[in-house]
Parts: structure tokens; C-alpha cells; sequence
């Protein structure tokens, strides 16, 4: 194959993954084309990918080999991301994908998958490693899973080879249906081959909140209670269920966004430093911060939690459709498009230190970022003069601008003690100079090389359920008054005054 190598990190790109086949269920679905593929292609980019490597996708459409790459081709040329589409690396990587077609349900399909893993495995030198990666509707796991296991396909049969399996979101619908996915996964894998994505926890800025609380001496310090105020997370999304309507519909904000990727970036903000930078050293403190998580009563949910869904509104002289009005939803639909939780952590650092969540989608633009505000300074000495306090807020900017800014207040040029609220900026791009990783090729990697730190572990699953599953089984029995936001706004006024009932105010991002 040929590659080009990007030498701005001769060290990051030192290591290949070991040689093996990843075999993708629903490799004709959009996650194949609009994540995957790209993520696999950028790998090869980068010669991160092992020599022995090859690509089974599976699915129920009929397609030869040379159809779905033609297929791969035209989805990564137009899904790459920041970079440029390169013929000649295609024409190599190209050759690695191959195809299979079958029911998911059908055992027959399991014994061609089993002939086929063998035959490209000889031919790629797969060394019998093999990942595969669920990324079908979520009904397909459970008979995926026993279609492995019937073919023996779970198992490798050459010693020292291995097989783990990714699963995509969404990982059950409560928490039960979680529990039973768990189950079902680990009656056939033993839990260190599971591999459950969360693709927040591979963007770059998350990781880096690790890198700045642990790997700096002044932060951590003021990590807790006794300093910090309180926490808003964001994640603020302008497009609308854009042809998901069907899924998004049954799914709703919590579901989609809450549970897994905000409650899962709120564990890596308030988290405990872990003894060593293992993956379960690591996730143990993610569990043991997320077991901490208050459980609301059901008559505390109203107080701490808030629901909305768009309705039309005209967006910059466009007229925008609400929620009700997408293609595949229900007019009556009861879908929530934004949440927005108070969350209480139980412990000795954070008692008493609310953390606000809220997502949504059709809200004023894109951002997801994490606030910090820190306590006034015991004394306002310099209040009369400036008319306003400031306190000191740490924004940690996840997207689509990626950094770090400090604000605190500076004294105004001139007479007078006026004081003015001031940031201190670090800017990802302009530190670095180079790319950052998208996560899925993070992840991805991460997979191959068998280090589970950034995927989510079945007690942390079941903890996240369990903070969610008291909002979701009120809100599923009562009938809200949706629409309660305009497209392209910040939300209802149900969100507001869940934060005004302690006398705080959402943020502009
Ligand atoms: C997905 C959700 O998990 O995350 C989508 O299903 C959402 O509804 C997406 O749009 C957001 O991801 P990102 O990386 O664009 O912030």
C-alpha cells in the first residue's frame, strides 16, 4: 500500500496497530459511510494501520467486493474532513475492504462470514485477530452477538489472537434494556473484548480535560467545593433531527445526548485523579463518579430537570420547520429535542456543587463547551466602583473551536478603581499548529490496540441509565406542553427557571 507519512509527531505515529481484520455490521448504513470509513481511510493516511489489515463489511444488501469499495470511495471523498482525498492511497486501501451480504438473522450468514474472515485473513495476513464493530439498528445486536457465537466466530483459533466487538449508541433505551444488552454481550465476550463507544470521549478536547486537571500543578487545588460555584455543560447543536426523524422521535435529547456523551464528559470534569493512567484505574474513578450522582425522587424531577421541543420559527429569513413537522414524526409527538438537568454529586469534593446539563437541537448554533464558575472573591472591595461583579469562570471549549480561556477581572485603564472582565485564551489550533484527530480515529486505533480507556464499562453504562431512567419515567407519563421553543433559540423557559431556582442564569456560549 502506498502511504503518505504526516511527520509533524514522529512519536505518535511510531506504533502500528497490530494486524487484524475489522469485520462492520451495517456497513451499508451512515455511520459506515460518514464516520468509519473516513476515520479508517485518515488510519492508512497516517500509517497507523498495520500491514496485515483488512475490512469485512457486512451487510443485508447484495454488493460485490469492487461495488462496495466504489461504494467506500465516494462516501470517504465526500466525509473526509479536513483533509484531502489522495488517489494514489486509495488505490492500496482500496484493495483491503471486502464484502459480505446476508440477514443478520440467518445463521447461513455467519458460516459465509466464517469462510470469508478465513479466506482474507490468509490472503491479508490478519494474524486471526478480528474486530468486529456493531453499528446496525440496536435491534440487530442481540442476534448478531449469537450469530458470532453459534459459527464459533467469537473465539479466535490461533493462539495469542483475539476478538472484540465495538457497540455503537444507542446502548439500550432505559435501563433495563441495558441490562439485558449487557448480558447478552457478556454471555458470549468476556467483558475486556467489549468495547462500548462513546465517541465524546474520544474528541481530543475531552481528553484534554484529564491533561489539564491531572498533568497541571494549580488546577486541581481548586478543584471542589470550597472554590468552585458551580458547573454548566453545554452542548448546543443548530441543525434540526436532519432525516432521523423515525430514530430521534423514540429517542429524544436525553436519551441521545444526556445519558451517554454529557453525563460521560461531566464524570471526566469532576472525576477523582486515578492512581495511574490505566484504562481501569481510569474508569473505575468515571464509575465510582457517576455511582456518586444523586438519584432524584420522582417529585424532585420537576425541579431539576426541563423538557423542550422546537417548534417552526423563521431563521435568518428562512422559514424552519418544528420538531412536529420533520419528515418520519409524529404531529403529536411528545419527543423531547432539548433537556437540561441539575445534577448533584454525593461526595466530599463536590456536596453541594450543582452541575447543569442541557443539549439541544435547532438552538442558535453549534458549541459544546464546559463552564467552571468559581466563588466571588470574599470580599467585593472594588464593587462600588465597577457596578458589577465578575467572578472567575474556566470555559473549557469542546467544538467547533477547540481551547481553554480564564476570565477574571483587570482594572480599566485610568482614573478610578473600574474593573473589567478580562480572558486569558488558549487556542488549540494556534498552540499546535496540526489537526487534531477526529474521535472516531481515535477510538478506532484505540480498538485495535486493545486499550479500552476511553470506551465505557458495563457499571458505567448502568450508573448513567440510573441517573436519567427517575426523568425519563416522569416525563413518559406526563403530557408537556410542546412546542415550548422556537427554532433557533436557547430553549424553554422551563430550563431558565430550573437554574433561576438557585440563582443562577444559563450562559451565553
Ligand atoms: C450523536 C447523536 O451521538 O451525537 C446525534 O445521536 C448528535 O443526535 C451527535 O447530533 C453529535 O455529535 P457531534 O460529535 O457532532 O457533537
Amino acid at each position: 500500500m502506498t502511504v503518505r507519512l504526516d511527520l509533524e509527531d514522529p512519536i505518535r505515529y511510531s506504533h502500528p496497530a497490530p494486524p487484524c481484520a475489522v469485520v462492520i455490521f451495517g456497513a451499508n448504513g451512515d455511520l459506515t459511510k460518514r464516520k468509519l470509513m473516513p476515520a479508517l481511510y485518515r488510519l492508512a493516511y497516517e500509517r497507523r494501520l498495520p500491514t496485515g489489515f483488512a475490512v469485512l463489511g457486512v451487510s443485508r444488501t447484495a454488493m460485490t467486493d469492487d461495488g462496495f469499495r466504489e461504494k467506500m470511495r465516494g462516501s470517504v471523498k465526500e466525509f473526509l474532513e479536513d483533509s484531502p482525498f489522495d488517489e494514489s492511497l486509495w488505490r492500496g486501501f482500496g484493495q483491503v475492504l471486502f464484502y459480505t451480504s446476508g440477514d443478520v438473522g440467518d445463521p447461513a450468514l455467519y458460516e459465509k462470514l466464517k469462510a470469508r474472515l478465513e479466506e482474507v485473513g490468509q490472503s491479508r495476513q490478519t494474524g486471526g485477530n478480528a474486530l468486529f464493530y456493531l453499528s446496525t439498528q440496536p435491534s440487530h445486536y442481540a442476534p448478531a452477538v449469537r450469530g458470532l457465537r453459534a459459527a464459533g466466530l467469537h473465539r479466535a483459533s490461533l493462539p495469542g489472537a483475539w476478538r472484540r466487538i465495538v457497540v455503537e449508541k444507542p446502548f439500550g433505551r432505559d435501563r433495563q434494556s441495558a441490562q439485558e444488552l449487557n448480558h447478552e454481550l457478556q454471555s458470549v465476550f468476556p467483558e475486556t473484548a467489549i468495547y462500548r463507544i462513546d465517541h465524546y470521549l474520544g474528541k481530543e478536547t475531552v481528553q484534554n480535560i484529564l491533561a489539564f486537571r491531572f498533568g497541571n500543578g494549580i488546577f486541581e487545588p481548586v478543584w471542589n467545593r470550597r472554590y468552585i460555584n458551580h458547573v454548566q455543560i453545554t452542548a448546543a447543536e443548530a441543525i434540526g433531527v436532519e432525516g432521523r426523524g423515525g430514530y430521534y422521535q423514540e429517542a429524544g435529547a436525553l436519551r441521545d445526548m444526556v445519558q451517554n456523551h454529557l453525563l460521560q464528559v461531566m464524570a471526566t470534569v469532576a472525576m477523582e485523579p486515578p492512581a495511574v493512567f490505566e484504562p481501569d484505574a481510569v474508569r473505575d474513578e468515571r464509575a465510582k463518579l457517576l455511582r456518586s450522582i444523586k438519584t432524584l425522587r420522582p417529585s424532585e424531577v420537576a425541579g431539576n430537570a426541563a423538557a423542550g421541543q422546537y417548534g417552526p420559527a423563521v431563521i435568518g429569513g428562512t422559514p424552519v420547520h418544528g420538531f412536529r413537522e420533520e419528515p418520519g414524526v409524529n404531529p403529536e409527538a411528545q419527543t423531547d429535542t432539548y433537556a437540561a438537568l441539575t445534577v448533584e454529586v454525593e461526595n466530599w469534593r463536590w456536596a453541594g456543587v450543582p452541575f447543569y446539563i442541557r443539549s439541544g437541537k435547532r438552538l442558535p448554533k453549534r458549541v459544546t463547551d464546559i463552564a467552571v464558575q468559581f466563588n466571588s472573591a470574599p470580599l467585593s472591595m472594588f464593587e462600588g466602583a465597577s457596578g458589577r461583579e465578575w467572578p472567575n469562570l474556566l470555559v473549557l471549549r469542546i467544538q467547533p473551536e477547540e481551547g481553554i480561556s480564564l476570565r477574571f477581572s483587570s482594572k480599566r485603564p485610568g482614573a478610578g478603581m473600574r474593573l473589567r472582565p478580562v480572558t486569558m485564551d488558549f487556542n488549540y489550533g494556534a498552540s499546535f499548529g496540526a489537526r487534531s484527530p477526529g474521535a472516531y480515529e481515535t477510538l478506532l486505533l484505540d480498538a485495535l490496540e486493545g486499550d479500552a480507556t476511553l470506551y465505557t464499562r458495563e457499571d458505567m453504562v448502568d450508573a448513567s441509565w440510573a441517573v436519567v431512567q427517575p426523568v425519563l419515567d416522569v416525563w413518559a407519563g406526563q403530557k408537556h406542553n410542546f412546542p415550548n421553543y422556537a427554532a433557533g433559540s436557547w430553549g424553554p423557559k422551563e430550563s431558565d427557571e430550573m437554574l433561576a431556582r438557585r440563582n443562577h442564569a444559563w450562559r451565553l456560549p
